[in-house]
């Protein structure tokens, strides 16, 4: 058998660089900057989508990692992209937040697209090579590799929620998916609720119980670079940026911030509203009171992503008509990205941070604005995201109940400085201690360690390539068990 030369391959939808005006950049967010070092150290590859469709690049060294680019052509991109992970399995996971649509065509797309990315995989891996695999794009993948290549060690991370077994239920190729999963020996999810999900849906669909799966399956809840937080919180020019920010906004007695994707996921309407009905009510005073909101363009050929956009441009439109004057508005909305120093830089202008998810696998910008803050201003923090597990002394909230969002952010603008002083250093001290390079050697870690030899099984040393035909897929079903 021929094997790669690989002896770490991440593979995940996105490259860890961006095309941009021709040549390729590093792109931002802690998933890069925790697994990239990693990828370099062991001269490792990285499989993943170059971000554009219908373009095809050559696998090219960059900054010590041998990056592999996956083209997609257009049906790739809008049936296994935005149809079946972004329009099936996103809404779905997120405990149908809008309403996940089926369609076999979907399906089919993202059975072919999986079986690229694990074929490429297959190829780059050296022998008794170690496979990382992220997100909810590629659940397929475990299993299409361990077919062909018993020798490596698979792990996969699922980055967002994994719903509850009545909802998952609802998926029409629920045990395919859970299969595919299977096939890896760590399978990592962000908080312990996900796990026990994870293992009802195995049990109730594939009736194996949780005493009799092999693999190991365990929460690793990620978390963000704290070091490179700090570092360009403490720096004159971010501190001087944000002091410039204040004065820019009219230096308010209150600034509120939120920071987002402009994804329905993340509950920006709800918190519109609350602030909307602050201000109705007198309780918020619009000429103290300013609000940022930062809303991320996402996923833009998606109806549901520019329903919400219309829907939040229109409402922010009504806030400031109601309550803007000529050199003030109520709400400054930006459709557009910010960069790392600048979002920094906005963490500490603001007094208040809201993350008001309805649903979120753990929700990073709540850690950064802490790691950023350190001993001072509000965190107001949905439950219903994954951070609310270790931030507890964040001013928990239901995002669906407005009033208690009204009250939460109420109580975040009057919060006296020793009172957040002591909440924000407590979740500072969680934070710095289970930073993401801690989260990445915990997985790899359980992952690393090799099983003891077994015999391959016959698909395995037949080591066919893989095969995407849903009607002959349940050769993968047997040998991943
Ligand atoms: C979430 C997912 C990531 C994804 C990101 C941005 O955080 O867990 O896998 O990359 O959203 O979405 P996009 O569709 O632009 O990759």
């Amino acid at each position: 058998m021929k094997y790669g030369n690989q002896s770490l391959v991440v593979v995940a939808n996105r490259l860890p660089v961006d095309r941009c005006e021709g040549s390729w950049s590093p792109s931002p967010g802690g998933l890069v900057s925790a697994v990239a070092p990693m990828v370099k150290e062991s001269r490792g590859a990285w499989i993943g989508w170059c971000g554009t469709s219908d373009e095809e690049f050559e696998p090219f060294e960059f900054d010590g990692m041998h990056l592999v680019p996956i083209a997609l052509g257009s049906d790739e991109y809008d049936k296994y992209y935005e149809g079946f992970s972004n329009a099936t399995l996103w809404p779905l996971y997120h405990d149908l937040v809008v309403p996940p649509q089926f369609h076999r065509s979907w399906w089919k797309t993202y059975l072919s697209t999986n079986a690229r990315f694990a074929q490429a995989a297959v190829d780059a891996a050296a022998h008794e090579a170690t496979i990382w695999i992220h997100d909810f794009h590629l659940q397929l993948v475990p299993e299409m590799i361990r077919a062909q290549r018993p020798d490596v060690r698979i792990g996969f991370f699922n980055h967002i929620p994994f719903p509850s077994e009545s909802i998952f239920a609802q998926l029409p190729w629920r045990d395919s998916i859970l299969r595919g999963l299977l096939g890896a020996d760590v399978i990592g999810f962000q908080l312990d609720s996900d796990v026990e999900n994870f293992r009802s849906a195995v049990s109730r669909f594939l009736g194996i119980s949780s005493e009799e799966l092999p693999n190991t399956v365990r929460a690793y809840p990620i978390s963000i670079d704290a070091d490179a937080i700090h570092r360009v919180a403490e720096a004159e020019e971010t501190q001087h940026r944000a002091r410039q920010m204040r004065e820019e906004l009219d230096d308010p007695r209150c600034l509120i911030v939120g920071v987002d994707r402009l994804d329905y996921t993340k509950g920006i309407l709800h918190r519109l509203r609350a602030y909307h009905e602050l201000l109705e009510d007198g309780v918020l005073d619009p000429q103290e009171t300013t609000f940022v909101q930062v809303a991320v363009p996402s996923r833009e050929g998606l109806e549901s992503y520019q329903d919400l956009r219309d829907e939040v441009e229109q409402l922010v439109g009504n806030i400031n008509g109601s309550f803007g004057a000529m050199d003030r508005a109520a709400v400054h909305y930006f459709h557009h990205s910010y960069s790392f120093e600048s979002t920094v830089a906005l963490y500490l202008a603001a007094d208040v941070l809201l993350v008001t998810s309805l649903r979120d696998g753990m929700n990073l910008v709540a850690k950064e604005y802490v790691a950023a803050r350190h001993d001072s201003g509000a965190l107001v923090l949905s439950e219903f995201a994954g951070a609310a597990a270790e931030l507890d002394e964040a001013l928990l909230v239901n995002p669906h109940d407005i009033a208690g969002l009204k009250d939460a952010i109420r109580l975040g603008a009057e919060m006296p400085p020793a009172e957040a002083q002591r909440r924000m250093a407590s979740m500072a001290e969680v934070v710095d201690g289970h930073d993401i390079h801690r989260w990445a050697r915990a997985f790899l870690d359980d992952l690393r360690p090799m099983p003891p030899t077994r015999a391959p099984t016959t698909a395995e040393s037949t080591n066919q390539p893989i095969n995407a035909d849903p009607n002959q897929r349940t050769q993968y079903v047997h040998t991943a068990q």
